[in-house]
C-alpha cells in the first residue's frame, strides 16, 4: 500500500526512501500525561519522552493532573525543570485550571501550552464544577492561546454553550461517543470555533473487549464506549481534528489492585494502529498525518521542527508487546496485529532514535511555551 506516496520532515509531500519505506513529519501528540511532579513510578519526562519518541512522535503536550497538579508558579516550575533535565523530545506543559487560579493562570499562560479544564471526573485532583468559574477562565485566559475541556455528554453541550458566549475557542479532549461526535459535527457547521481529539483506544477497544481485557485494565475515561459509538467515530472521521494518544500510564500492580486508576498508555501504539487503519482502508495517509502533525500545530500554535522527520516501515507486520518503553510495562493493545513500524527518528539532524535505541541527550528536548521560543532554548 502507498507505495508512490512521498512525505518528507515537516511537510505532506516528500521523500520515498524505498517500496515500503516512509518518511513522515514529527508527530505531536497534544494530550500527554507524563506523571511529573510526583508520580514518577509511573513515568517521568525522560522515560515518557522516550516513549513518544519509539512512537514517532517528536512533540507532546504535557497534561497538568500531576501531584501537585500544575497550577501556579511553583508547581509549573517543578514541571519545567524536570522536562529541561530530561526531555528527549520537544514539549509543552499545559497549565490545570483550579478556582482559585483564574488570574494567575492567565498571566502564565506564556510559559503553557494550554489551559485544560477537566469538567468531568477523572484521576486526579482537579476538577471544575462551578459553571461561574468556568466562565471566567474562559473570559480571562488570552484568547491566542488554547483551551482543552475533559467534557463528556451534557458537560460538551454546556461548555459548547460557554464557549460561544465568550466568543472564543475550545479544543474538547478524547471525544468517545456518537452523541458527542455529532454534536461536535453540528456546532461546527454552525460556525463554532470547536476542535476535538480522539484517542485511538476509543477506535480500537470497546465494552466488547472488557471481559478479556479485565475490570483493571479496562479503567479509563472516558470509559470504553459501545461498537456502534466507535463506529459513529470512524464515520465522523472529517470532524476529528487530532488523534491524541491520551497516554495515561499507571502500572499493572495499580491497574489489578482493589481500586485501579482509569488510563491507558498509548504514545508506542498509536502510529502502528493507525497506520493498520491506513492498510485496512478506513483511513487516508494524508488524513492520518494532518490529524497527528498539521492540524495538532495549527491548533496549539506550535513551532515547525526543522530538519526533523520520522523514517516508518509502513508494511512491517508485528504484535504488539507486552513490554513497553514507557516505565508503566504493559498496554492494552498486547497480542495485536498491527503493521508499520517506527525505524529512526531525526530531532534538529540528529538520529534520535533508532530500531529500539535511543542517542538523544536527556534535556535537548526544548520547551515549546511561547516565552521559550522567543528565548531560543
Ligand atoms: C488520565 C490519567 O490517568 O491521568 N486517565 C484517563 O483515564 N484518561 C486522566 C484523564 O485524561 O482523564
Ligand atoms: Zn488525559
Amino acid at each position: 500500500m502507498v507505495k508512490n506516496r512521498y512525505y518528507s520532515a515537516g511537510l505532506s509531500s516528500g521523500v520515498l526512501v524505498n517500496m515500503t519505506n516512509l518518511r513522515l513529519p514529527g508527530l505531536i501528540d497534544p494530550h500527554v500525561h507524563l506523571r511529573e511532579p510526583g508520580a514518577t513510578h509511573k513515568e517521568d519526562f525522560e522515560s515518557g519522552t522516550k516513549a513518544a519518541l519509539a512512537g514517532g512522535f517528536t512533540i507532546v503536550l504535557a497534561m497538568p493532573n500531576t501531584s501537585p497538579p500544575l497550577i501556579d508558579d511553583e508547581s509549573l516550575s517543578l514541571a519545567e525543570t524536570a522536562a529541561a533535565q530530561k526531555a528527549v523530545c520537544d514539549y509543552g506543559i499545559h497549565l490545570g485550571a483550579s478556582p482559585q487560579n483564574i488570574e494567575t493562570a492567565a498571566q502564565l499562560a506564556p510559559r503553557s501550552s494550554g489551559l485544560k479544564l477537566y469538567l468531568d471526573a477523572t484521576f486526579g485532583p482537579l476538577h471544575l464544577t462551578d459553571l461561574h468559574i468556568i466562565r471566567e477562565h474562559f473570559g480571562r485566559w488570552p484568547h491566542q492561546r488554547p483551551i482543552l475541556c475533559h467534557a463528556e455528554d451534557r458537560t460538551l453541550a454546556a461548555i459548547l454553550m460557554v464557549a460561544y458566549l465568550e466568543k472564543r475557542s475550545v479544543h474538547i479532549c478524547h471525544v468517545s461517543r456518537r452523541a458527542e461526535i455529532e454534536i461536535i459535527r453540528d456546532a461546527k457547521m454552525r460556525g463554532l470555533d470547536v476542535t476535538c481529539e480522539v484517542g485511538p483506544h476509543h477506535l480500537f477497544l470497546t465494552t466488547d473487549d472488557i471481559p478479556r481485557l479485565g475490570a483493571g485494565r479496562s479503567e479509563v475515561r472516558p470509559r470504553l464506549a459501545t461498537p456502534d459509538d466507535a463506529a459513529a467515530l470512524w464515520a465522523n472521521m472529517d470532524v476529528v481534528d487530532c488523534i491524541a494518544t491520551d497516554h495515561a500510564p499507571h502500572t499493572l500492580a495499580e491497574k489489578d489492585s482493589d481500586k485501579p486508576p482509569p488510563g491507558f498508555p498509548g504514545l508506542e501504539t498509536s502510529l502502528p494502529l493507525m497506520l493498520t487503519a491506513v492498510h485496512e482502508g478506513r483511513i487516508e495517509l494524508d488524513d492520518l498525518i494532518k490529524k497527528m502533525s498539521d492540524n495538532p500545530r495549527r491548533i496549539f500554535a506550535l513551532p515547525e521542527q526543522p530538519d526533523t522527520w520520522v523514517d516508518v516501515d509502513v508494511d512491517a507486520g508485528w504484535r504488539v508487546p507486552e513490554k513497553q518503553v514507557s516505565r508503566c510495562g504493559w498496554t492494552p493493545f498486547a497480542g495485536m496485529p498491527v503493521r508499520g513500524q517506527v525505524q529512526r527518528v531525526t530531532l534538529r539532524n540528529q538520529v534520535v532514535y533508532e530500531n529500539g535505541l535511543f542517542f538523544a541527550t536527556p534535556g535537548s528536548g526544548r520547551n515549546i511555551a511561547p516565552v521559550y521560543q522567543e528565548r531560543g532554548s
